[in-house]
């Protein structure tokens, strides 16, 4: 996927680039590479509102939103697992949505951030509490605009929107990511849900 031109038709030079009459700039078009999202869904998500087709289809995302379609105007809450690495120039909107859609349906929903949001006032004031997970070392994205594309000069964190403040520090890479710690939880009519260690 990585150097790939997913449907784009244009470069114009100033790191944009055309289908229609939709723009793309390349700021917004750094993709995740699937380790990380199977790293915390192995079994897939369902729901992606800001993707492209080529990256839904790669992490097998049977819902998804793209710049055509703009996942800002949906409803999230039918979802029950939600990976978004939004646009950067509209990431604060889309986990705007993300907690209000969390403060409504309580789904699982994963977030991909620079770590420096955590150093801000906006991160300080969210109205939701979260999980954290903090990787080692840099996650490498992929250019969906080509070899002009270069990952960004910054560190991610992962934000799991929940009822609880934690921070996990986690290893992206390593190849078997905590398979031990098998635990169970109670569900609604006191059903018991195994949850895998994947299941985070
Ligand atoms: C950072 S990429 C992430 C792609 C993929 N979800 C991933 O994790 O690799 C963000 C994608 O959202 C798309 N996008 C931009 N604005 C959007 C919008 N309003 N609604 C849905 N997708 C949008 C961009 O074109 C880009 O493909």
């Amino acid at each position: 996927m990585a150097g790939q031109m997913l449907y784009v038709k244009k470069n114009k030079g100033d790191g944009k680039m055309s289908k229609g009459d939709v723009v793309f700039e390349k700021d917004n078009e750094y993709y995740t590479p699937k380790y990380v999202v199977d790293f915390f869904y192995p079994d897939g998500f369902d729901y992606d509102p800001a993707t492209c087709e080529g990256k839904a289809k790669e992490f097998g995302v049977p819902h998804y939103d793209t710049i055509e379609t703009d996942g800002l105007i949906q409803d999230w809450t039918p979802y029950k697992r939600i990976w978004i690495n939004p646009p950067f120039s509209e990431k604060h909107k889309f986990l705007a949505k993300a907690v209000e859609t969390y403060n409504i349906a309580h789904n699982t929903i994963y977030v991909l951030f620079p770590i420096e949001f955590l150093t801000t006032a906006r991160f300080h004031d969210l109205n939701c509490k979260c999980k954290l997970f903090i990787p080692r070392g840099r996650v490498n994205f992929e250019s969906g605009l080509g070899k002009q594309g270069k990952s960004p000069a910054f560190g991610s964190v992962i934000i799991k929107l929940a009822d609880e403040n934690s921070v996990e520090y986690i290893d992206l890479k390593a190849e078997k990511p905590g398979i031990t710690d098998i635990e169970t939880v109670t569900g609604l009519n006191s059903t018991t849900i195994e949850k895998k260690s994947w299941y985070r």
